[in-house]
């Protein structure tokens, strides 16, 4: 196992932020990351987990050790009368393993097509996109506890799955490296085409039958319509989360604002689109320096070049006090802030 100093995170988070890590190294198997983690040298070392670095904001060097997890693999582990239950190590990319489970005739991950990122973090934050989300088809995951250096399994219900959320990112954050997920994909296709702008693109695309390659490649289609590409250009999806009010909270915003976008939650809660109210606050497009709200998408900041990590979290700190002066409404940043 070689690791290296001072090494430039910018290839490894897609906001392109040139941070360093004072440590740099990747492992490939659980016997590498406990090789590594009980040695003397390293295990009172700060350190994180790196995946695709698609959901990272770096604000600063990593004065530690960043571990880039790159195992692989994907298995059928299991099957029953309606489903096969398929295992992917946490380092494959996330949009070639839902490949994976299209070419296999199976369903459940399609509506997730071209989610950034690697496996393993797909639990951390409860993946979710056009009318889906990983727990809807999550079955257990195995994860290495990095102080005591137990494996644990966590099924569904251990992961206490939300919108955006799960246990890896409350209580036992930084605790655990996930080293693979099992999810339960169906036999029987079941299409999700209700969400938003999927059935107009399969008209667009004139498909008349569905399948699960024309619904993952009609999902392509409209987030590459919407999305920038970090390839293209710095970011890491929504900066910010969709807030979840209270229905009196939203009665008054609905008087004051008869156009907010809002979608109902049951116990009477309300979902506001983030993306609405900074784009009502004139912020879309807005730009400082290399910081910037994406032109095309309010919810996405970007890094035109060379801002720096504390650059776009400077400007997520001016949209969350704007959004907050003029609907009184708190966002919740999305992002891991590193
Ligand atoms: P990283 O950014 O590498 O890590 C994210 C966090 O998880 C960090 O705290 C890291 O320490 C931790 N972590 C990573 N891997 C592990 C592991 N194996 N074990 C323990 N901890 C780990 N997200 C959505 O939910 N829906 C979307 O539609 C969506 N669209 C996006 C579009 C774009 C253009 C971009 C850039 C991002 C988008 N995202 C979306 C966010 C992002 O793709 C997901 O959050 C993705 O799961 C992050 O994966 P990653 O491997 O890049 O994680
Ligand atoms: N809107 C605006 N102006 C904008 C952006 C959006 O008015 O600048 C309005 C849109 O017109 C629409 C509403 O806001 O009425 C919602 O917009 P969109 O459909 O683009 O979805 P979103 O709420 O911005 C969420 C997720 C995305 C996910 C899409 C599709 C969150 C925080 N974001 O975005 O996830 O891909 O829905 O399901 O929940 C991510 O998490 O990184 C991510 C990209």
């Amino acid at each position: 196992m070689t690791i290296s100093q001072n090494v430039s995170l910018k290839p490894y988070n897609t906001f392109g932020i040139d941070a360093k890590a004072r440590y740099f190294t990747s492992f490939d198997s659980k016997e590498a990351l406990r090789e590594i983690l009980e040695s003397e040298e390293w295990k009172d070392v700060p350190r994180m987990i790196l995946g695709g670095g698609s959901n990272i904001l770096l604000t600063k060097d990593f004065d530690g050790l960043v571990l880039k997890n790159d195992i692989k693999g994907i298995h059928a582990i299991k099957e029953d009368d309606e489903h096969v239950y398929i295992q992917a190590g946490a380092g494959e990319n996330w949009h070639g393993f839902v490949q994976y489970c299209i070419q296999h005739n199976l369903a459940g991950l399609e509506n997730l097509s071209l989610i950034p990122g690697n496996v393993g973090a797909s639990p951390m934050q409860n993946i979710g996109a056009y009318g889906a989300e990983i727990k809807d088809t999550f079955y257990e995951l195995s994860a290495y506890h990095m102080n005591d250096h137990a494996v644990v399994n966590f099924n569904k219900d251990a992961c206490d799955f939300g919108y955006r959320e799960s246990v890896f990112k409350r209580q036992y954050k930084g605790q655990f490296a996930i080293m693979s997920v099992v999810y339960r994909l169906h036999k029987k296709h079941h299409f999700n085409t209700t969400y938003g702008a999927i059935e107009q693109e399969l008209a667009h695309m004139g498909i008349t039958q569905l399948s699960l390659q024309s619904i993952s490649q009609a999902v392509i289609n409209i987030r590459s319509s919407k999305l920038p590409n970090p390839a293209e250009i710095g970011n890491a999806g929504s900066f910010f989360k969709n807030p979840e009010i209270s229905s009196a909270q939203y009665e008054t915003l609905k008087a004051a604002f008869p156009d907010v976008v809002a979608y109902p939650l049951a116990g009477g809660h309300y979902k506001l689109a983030a993306g609405w109210l900074i784009d009502q606050c004139g912020l879309k497009g807005y730009r400082t320096g290399d910081a910037g709200v994406h032109a095309k998408q309010a919810l996405v900041l970007v890094n035109y070049g060379n801002a720096t990590g504390s650059e776009i979290y400077d400007l997520s700190t001016y949209v969350l006090s704007t959004v907050k002066a003029k609907f009184g409404v708190d966002l919740e940043r999305e992002v891991n802030i590193i």
